[in-house]
């Protein structure tokens, strides 16, 4: 964009920040977005045109990284074509020894790196760079008191997202979350409330709770609250209609917490409870804290309080010295389970985790073949599931146009199903029921009823 153009606009520049990984970095992306906005900068998806790029990382596979070092090579032509263009890179691959300096030397047309504990700090860091032209780094190690929260520029004006918890302390042995966010931190209750009154003022229709381990909440601060508390406190909020959060751990899932969930009106009857693996050997050295058995009767436990739950997981295939019967007691597990949705991985090595020392590091093809069968399955299942709801109508809450096909509408059941829908109106953040009329693995499709 040229001087005269931005001039007409009014605006700095243009900016893309790309985010790779979960909602944490989805939701401090919103964080950066909210500083640029500040700044004077419009945010657009075009790498070409931008001013200002910034990419957000995640490093919790190894193809998270590789993906992230391919691009800021990809950038490269970018900074020789305009030499004014700054670019950021941030997140939790950041977070990681020696990688700002890795960055630094691999691709010195870097301007800045920074970490997940520092974000606040974007501001500071832009104006520098147009001083400087070497490569700034500035990564914090974690500190004792939480920061307070930026302005956030969200992407959506019905949904938001909420951080109720920062950190993990599970250390389950393959995971680097706990490195790269440190310890968990709970923020006040007093300060979430307010935030989603607030957000329930601008119109917000659904949050999602967030951190690593939601259950884990409040255990870490002076006032007696848990996430159970927390949550029954949070449905009283007028405006709200669903409230969300993710993730939660099945080693803390208690029976307060599902009484809770069973009896609120707004906190939706979907469980995302990551299990990793059907074999409890496996599971007790994935440092998870639970058996097969322990997952099983959570699962019949949420289901006899609210038999209309759904129930979505993770799974890791091919973790160190997961044999042919560990992985037969997956399998099992899917079938007898259930499960509405399942995230599947391939395990992968990551530096500095106890896993990625452990004997027994399984070959590449075995854990493609389990991947495939275990995806395969699951998505039978999947099918079978939602096929239940042919002929029933489902409250929707409409998320706008379908991103494949802009004919169309596209929103989320309470138990998180996506549906797709016909409507000449324009439905985004309003309840809707809509008649089912075709089901498969991923999506529902149906008819507006009136
Ligand atoms: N805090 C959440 C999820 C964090 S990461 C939880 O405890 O469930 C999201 C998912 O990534 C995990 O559930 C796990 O299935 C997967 N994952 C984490 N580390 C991984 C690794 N080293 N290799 C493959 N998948 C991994
Ligand atoms: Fe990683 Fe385990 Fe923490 Fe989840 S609970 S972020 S998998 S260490
Ligand atoms: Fe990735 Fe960091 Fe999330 S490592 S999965 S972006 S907490």
């Amino acid at each position: 964009m040229n001087e005269e153009e931005k001039k007409e606009e009014d605006i700095e520049g243009l900016a893309v920040i790309e985010t790779y990984g979960c909602q944490m970095n989805e939701h401090d992306s919103e964080k950066l977005a909210g500083v640029l906005k500040e700044k004077g900068y419009k945010l657009i998806e075009d790498t070409e045109k931008a001013d200002v790029i910034i990419l957000n990382t995640c490093c919790i596979r190894e193809n998270a990284e590789v993906k992230v070092h391919g691009k800021i090579g990809y950038l490269k032509q970018y900074k020789r074509e305009n030499p004014d263009l700054i670019i950021g890179i941030c997140g939790c691959m950041m977070q990681q020894e020696g990688m700002a300096e890795k960055i630094k030397d691999k691709h010195p047309h870097v301007d800045i790196v920074f970490g997940t504990h520092n974000i606040h700090e974007f501001s500071q860091l832009l104006d520098a760079a147009e001083e400087e032209s070497e490569t700034i780094i500035d990564i914090w190690g974690e500190k004792e008191e939480l920061i307070p929260d930026l302005p956030t520029r969200r992407e959506t004006d019905h949904k938001a997202w909420v951080t109720i918890i920062y950190g993990c302390n599970n250390f389950c042995t393959y995971c680097i979350v706990p490195y790269v966010r440190g310890r968990e931190k709970s923020r006040s209750s007093i300060d979430i409330v307010d935030e989603i009154k607030e957000l329930a003022d601008d119109g917000v229709k659904e949050v999602t709770l967030l951190g690593q381990n939601v259950n884990s909440y409040g255990y870490d601060l002076d006032r007696k609250i848990d996430f159970a508390d927390l949550l029954e406190e949070l449905d009283q909020i007028e405006g709200i209609e669903r409230i969300r959060y993710m993730t939660s751990h099945p080693r803390d899932f208690t029976t307060k917490l599902i009484k809770t969930i069973a009896d609120s009106n707004k906190v939706c009857e979907h469980f995302h409870l990551p299990i990793q693996s059907g074999s409890s050997r496996i599971l007790e050295k994935m440092n998870r804290g639970y058996t097969q058995e322990e997952y099983l009767a959570l699962v019949e436990e949420i289901r006899s309080y609210i038999p209309q739950a759904a129930i979505t997981t993770d799974f890791i295939v091919g973790f160190p010295g997961e044999r042919d019967e560990d992985f037969a007691e997956t399998l099992k597990l899917v079938e007898e389970v259930e499960f509405d949705m399942a995230y599947t991985f391939k395990y992968s090595q990551r530096s500095g985790t106890p896993a990625a020392e452990m004997e027994g590091q399984i070959e590449e093809d075995v854990k493609q073949k389990r991947l495939q069968k275990l995806m395969d399955i699951q998505s039978d299942i999947s099918a079978q599931k939602n096929k239940k709801l042919l002929g029933k109508t489902v409250k929707v809450l409409g998320d706008g146009e379908s991103k494949n096909n802009p004919e169309r509408q596209t929103g989320r059941t309470r138990t998180n199903k996506i549906v797709v829908f016909n409507s000449d109106k324009d439905l985004t953040g309003k309840l809707i029921n809509v008649k089912i009329n075709k089901a498969s693995s991923w999506t529902l499709t149906g008819d507006l009823v009136k």
